[in-house]
């Protein structure tokens, strides 16, 4: 009952990036948040953060292979430009829920595509920190 939280490019500046879009709370204050709601709700939570696109690839096969119950993937800027993350998102049978603090639809023109939303099976955006613990809800109804 392990639930996959990936973070892609620049979530570990959280806090001291851009805080007026992305809020005060660091990525470790995010992780402490969901293991206290992923404890309620009987998950076991895999959380981690990269730079690198390759590496979210490598972690969304290792999902596959660990059985995960779900993948929640901020894919951050990757989201917009990444097909590898597409195909590496369909290529396995965990689902994944795409996660944003902002709401890209909302922001400039190059963020409105987003390749992570084309095989994931639903997205959480807009919330702040709170969009994680949405999308953590939603794995565990899946
Ligand atoms: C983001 C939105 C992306 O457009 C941006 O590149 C990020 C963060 C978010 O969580 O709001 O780095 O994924």
């Amino acid at each position: 009952n392990t639930v996959f939280v990936l973070n892609g490019p620049n979530l570990n500046l959280l806090g001291k990036r851009e805080p007026e879009i992305y809020g005060s709370d660091t990525l470790a204050d995010i992780e402490a948040a969901l293991r206290g709601q992923a404890e309620q709700l009987g998950l076991a939570i895999e959380f981690r953060q990269t730079n690198n696109e390759g590496e979210l690839v490598d972690w969304l096969h290792e999902a596959q292979r660990a059985g995960a119950k779900a993948v929640l993937l901020n894919a951050a800027a990757y989201t917009h430009t990444s097909i590898a993350l597409l195909d590496a998102i369909k290529a396995i049978d965990v689902p994944v829920i795409e996660v944003h603090l902002s709401d890209p639809t909302k922001r400039e023109a190059f963020r409105h595509t987003s390749y992570v939303g084309m095989a994931a099976v639903d997205c959480v955006q807009g919330l702040g920190p709170h969009s994680y613990s949405v999308a953590l809800e939603k794995a565990a109804a899946l």
